[in-house]
């Protein structure tokens, strides 16, 4: 074990250890020490230091481990394997590459930064270290392209539940399936995939969550929240992403083998765009009206002034009261 391991291990003990009790430990120096205790803070570790009494472990950094992960991950195919990077344009554009190349359903590619994140229509998603979630999952779902748009949704119901299990946040989804907490947004899905001839070769989840920021960017801050907000706490992103696979492996399952109609109740009872006014726009034309209901196919039922019951499959949807 190297020397900042060992420091922290005895550190983890709780309370002070003096500093002369760490040297004489280790055989180092006291300069060695507080050399390793000034690179342990450079880290993220909040480390208190007294005179007389020595250093306390106040905090530590949440850093991403693909080892504690696995240690929590109870999924049979989901998060097998966990691929960590430190930074990639796009862990979409990754799996993407990696699909391509023969990966299995499954793999999952996290990334403590993207340089060119994406959003949903076109959109960036600004992903700066350390502090959000971002995550894409490889799926090879034998389904005509028809059922498709339900894995995004499917996808939505999973990393809401997960969430609600894990902290009772009150969770809910913005069809088709943006993650928010009372009028903010949480966490975005971008699902991409890949159509040869007429059916479906894979699908991408990608999954960004805002847990332990505290800022945005300006042109989301209003409209943004996070876990960190929205619970008081700092929180291990190790374990939401175990329980996002575990929950995710579920819900795509009973999807996959049951159809939509196993998961459709979950889903409007989380959803929060069910009841509200709703406008879209559908190729160029503006339509407004009462969210109704989701259809077996995943898309957006509404029903205008007029009476007029229409069908929303894709796109923008502004819904009343949230973002
Ligand atoms: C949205 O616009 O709401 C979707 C945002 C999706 C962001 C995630 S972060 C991980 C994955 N990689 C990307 O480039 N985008 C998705």
């Amino acid at each position: 074990m190297n020397n900042a391991k060992e420091i922290l291990n005895r550190l983890r003990g709780g309370g002070y250890v003096s500093g002369q009790e760490i040297s004489e430990g280790l055989g180092m120096s006291r300069s060695g020490v507080s050399k390793h205790i000034k690179a342990l803070r450079e880290r993220g570790y909040e480390i208190d230091s007294v005179t007389n009494r020595g250093y306390k472990l106040i905090s530590e950094p949440d850093i991403i481990s693909v080892e504690k992960i696995e240690s929590m991950l109870h999924s049979l195919y989901i998060g097998r394997p966990t691929v960590l990077l430190n930074e990639i344009d796009s862990t979409n554009e990754e799996v993407k590459r990696r699909a391509r190349a023969g990966a299995q359903q499954g793999l999952v590619i996290i990334a403590e930064a993207q340089s060119a994140g994406k959003g949903r229509l076109g959109r960036g998603w600004s992903s700066p270290m350390g502090k959000s979630i971002y995550e894409s999952v490889l799926l090879r779902p034998e389904l005509p392209p028809a059922q498709a748009p339900c894995i995004t949704l499917a996808a939505g119901l999973a990393v809401c539940r997960a969430l609600n299990e894990l902290y009772s946040c009150g969770a809910k989804i913005k069809w088709p399936n943006d993650i928010i907490i009372g009028r903010k947004k949480l966490c975005g899905i971008l699902t991409e995939m890949s159509v040869e001839d007429n059916s479906l070769s894979y699908a991408v989840l990608g999954i960004g969550i805002n847990v332990n920021n505290r800022e945005f960017p300006p042109e989301v801050s209003g409209k943004a929240t996070s876990l960190l907000i929205e619970t008081g706490r700092q929180l291990e992103r190790n374990l939401i992403i175990a329980r996002v696979a575990d929950v995710l492996e579920k819900v795509y399952d009973d999807f996959i083998m049951c159809g939509f109609d196993s998961i459709k109740d979950e889903y409007i009872s989380l959803c929060a765009t069910i009841g509200r006014e709703v406008s879209a726009n559908l190729g160029g034309q503006a339509v407004s009206g009462l969210a109704a209901d989701i259809l077996s196919d995943g898309a957006l039922l509404v029903l205008t002034k007029e009476g007029e019951k229409v069908r929303v499959s894709t796109g923008e949807v502004t819904a009343q009261g949230i973002y």
